[in-house]
């Protein structure tokens, strides 16, 4: 029950996302599909790959394209805003 009710509230979330591409849709998009697999320190480490805007992109690029979820653009760039408002603080 409880269970049920949280999935509905995902895919609410999921769906308001997609229609109105609000801030929180980036983070959502990462902590359903990208999270799972590396913790945040990937995103701190000295040797990062991502150096800046354009590069965080690209990977983020990459590594949606890796796990086959074939993301547009602004999926993308949701997602590489969210890490960079988090992590990178690109321009
Ligand atoms: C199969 C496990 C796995 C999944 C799933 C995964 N990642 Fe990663 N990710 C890694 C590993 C391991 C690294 C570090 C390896 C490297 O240097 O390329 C990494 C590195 C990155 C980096 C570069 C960090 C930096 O600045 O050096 C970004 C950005 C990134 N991942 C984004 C994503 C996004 C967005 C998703 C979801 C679409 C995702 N990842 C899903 C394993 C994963």
């Amino acid at each position: 029950m409880a269970r049920a009710w949280g999935k509905s509230l995902l895919v609410f979330a999921f769906y308001g996302g997609l229609a109105a591409a609000q801030p929180g849709r980036g983070e959502l998009l990462y902590s359903t599909y990208c999270s799972g697999c590396h913790t945040e320190q990937v995103h701190w480490r000295d040797r990062k790959v991502a150096t800046d805007w354009p590069g965080l992109v690209a990977e983020v690029g990459r590594w949606q394209a890796n796990a086959g979820l074939d993301w547009n653009r602004d999926d993308v760039e949701a997602v590489a805003h969210y890490l960079n408002d988090l992590y990178y603080h690109y321009k």
